[in-house]
């Protein structure tokens, strides 16, 4: 059977690659041909995901709500050439007393997850001009569509995540730019996020588990796959979609 290339030649930008869904989308397109720009904060993490894909990829240390990471990152990679693919997977996820927590704890989540994508998407968008079908995927979740009870920040930086999407997908289409823009809500994924946050709040996971009615979590590969898609050309009329994987979660 021959391996299906859809991104031969092209170029991917993952932040948030060092890790979970981020590395496994890095993976994933490099494994379709793509060269990969593996963007992370985390060096150590980000290198040796570079090194486990080998030739095409390459490693740019990356703080997502820096625009001077951004710009060095376009200019010291083969992204200085042009991007095809930018996928925003850098996100934190903190559970926040809506009384007690500094609002510096609220904000930082909103710097993350919602600023340093639009600066993604900022810094990357002049390098997509030059392709005839470029693609962004923002990272979204559920929690862009309900509330909790102490993902307060999480939860609102999701919903603007959400419409930004659209926002840039509306952008995009009319100046002409061959430029998609989609937006992806995962339930909740096993990755180190999810450890780190049940690590803190034991007594939410049962309650988290309940809401799956298959009563697991996905893989970041089931989350991979519906990104990777959105950032092929088989997607090629899809730009300001919302897209929820989360095995049947929201019901
Ligand atoms: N895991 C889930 O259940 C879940 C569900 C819905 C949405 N998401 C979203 O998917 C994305 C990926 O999450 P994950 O579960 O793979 O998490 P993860 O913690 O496994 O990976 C996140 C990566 O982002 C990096 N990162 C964090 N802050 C950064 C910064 N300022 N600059 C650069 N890199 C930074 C981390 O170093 C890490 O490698 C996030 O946006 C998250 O909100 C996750």
């Amino acid at each position: 059977m021959t391996k299906k290339v859809r991104f031969t030649g092209k170029t991917a930008v993952v932040s948030g690659a060092a890790s979970g869904i981020g590395r496994a989308v890095a993976t994933r397109l490099a494994a379709e041909g793509a060269h990969v720009v593996i963007a992370d904060r985390n060096a150590d993490l980000g290198r040796k995901v570079a090194a486990e894909i080998g030739s095409a990829a390459e490693f740019a240390v990356l703080d997502v709500v820096d625009p001077d990471s951004w710009r060095q990152l376009v200019e010291g990679t083969r992204v200085r050439d042009g991007a095809d693919v930018l996928v925003n997977a850098a996100g934190i996820l903190k559970a926040i007393d809506l009384e007690s927590d500094p609002i510096e704890a609220f904000t930082r989540v909103l710097d993350v997850n919602v600023t340093g994508t639009m600066l993604g998407c900022q810094a990357i968008t002049p390098r997509m001009r030059n392709r005839d079908d470029a693609a962004i995927v923002n990272m979204g979740s559920v929690s862009a569509y309900v509330g909790t009870w102490n993902l307060i920040a999480y939860d609102v930086s999701k919903g603007a995540v959400r419409n930004l999407t659209k926002e840039l997908a509306i952008y995009y289409a009319r100046r002409g730019d061959r430029i998609r823009c989609n937006a992806v809500h995962p339930g909740v994924v096993q990755t180190s996020m999810v450890d780190g946050f049940f690590a803190e709040n034991a007594e939410e996971r049962d309650a988290w588990i309940a809401t799956q009615p298959h009563g697991k979590f996905a893989r970041p590969e089931e989350i991979a796959n519906l990104i990777v898609f959105l950032a092929s050309s088989d997607a090629r009329f899809m730009t300001g979609g919302d897209y929820v994987v989360d095995g049947g979660s929201l019901k």
